[in-house]
């Protein structure tokens, strides 16, 4: 459904990504790890138009898309959650999931998204719909987060780092909210520095350094290497 083909990016005369190469099939969770600075979020924002590509092709549901502007690419059926969350601190709940609403086609089992089915997800988030986005809590803003991406109707989504600050208890919450979306049809690139989080969810992980893929297997090939775990991740 997604398929990068040897991507380059820069940041000015900063060769990042040096050559991508991977695909996510359509209905499935590919996970992409790697240390800090590995060039993840580089990858997430050459995907979604925010950083330029000088090379290679990005290929969407047959189409390419690497030239295209951002919100070309939103409308294309692309949706961004995006690392840290940003969510828009001087708009209530109600405002940042409403600020980007687009009406869709839906992805393939036809989930239309519209404000109450966010609820429906995230009851929380209803509760709480006149308070502040400052307000709630890392894990609240993470479902607000992704509650606003999918009010764009995304047949797939980009999500940067979900877990990040979290407690455990609310990453296990992350993990039971992906593997729901995915249920509904959507396709899915996450990044993550949880292993156990992108083994429990992912159906295919890649691990990048220094801007190339390096490894690609199963979460339990990945369980199973502890060298790769080592070399590349971090794990002692
Ligand atoms: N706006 C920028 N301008 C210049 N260099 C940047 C910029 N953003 C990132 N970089 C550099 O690009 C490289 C890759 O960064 P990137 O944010 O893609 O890493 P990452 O894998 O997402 O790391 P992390 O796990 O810390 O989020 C790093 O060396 C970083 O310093
Ligand atoms: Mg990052």
């Amino acid at each position: 459904m997604l398929e990068l083909q040897d991507v380059h990016s820069y940041y000015g005369t900063s060769h990042i990504l040096q050559g991508v190469t991977f695909n996510v099939p359509e209905g499935k969770c590919v996970a992409l790890l790697g240390r800090n600075g590995a060039g993840k979020t580089t990858t997430i924002h050459t995907i979604s138009g925010l950083v330029k590509s000088k090379r290679g092709t990005i290929t969407f549901k047959d189409k390419q898309v690497q030239a295209l502007p951002t919100h070309q690419i939103t409308r294309h059926g692309i949706g961004l959650v995006p690392q840290g969350r940003r969510i828009f601190p001087s708009l209530t709940i109600k405002e940042n999931l409403t600020m980007p609403a687009r009406k869709g086609k839906g992805n393939s089992k036809a989930v239309n998204w519209d404000i109450d089915k966010v609820y429906e997800l995230f009851p929380i988030l209803k509760e709480r719909e006149n308070n502040m986005g400052t307000q709630l809590s890392g894990g609240q803003q993470q479902m607000l987060a992704i509650g606003r991406a999918l009010m764009t109707n995304p047949q797939f989504l980009l999500m940067d780092e979900p877990s990040e600050g979290l407690a455990p208890v609310i990453i296990d919450q992350v993990g039971e909210i992906v593997s729901r979306l995915k249920e509904t049809g959507l396709s899915i690139l996450m990044v993550e520095q949880n292993i156990s989080l992108a083994c429990q969810v992912a159906d295919e992980i890649l691990i990048m350094n220094k801007g190339t893929i390096v490894w690609n297997g199963t979460p339990d090939e990945l369980l199973e290497n502890k060298d790769i775990q080592h070399k590349y991740l971090g794990v002692s």
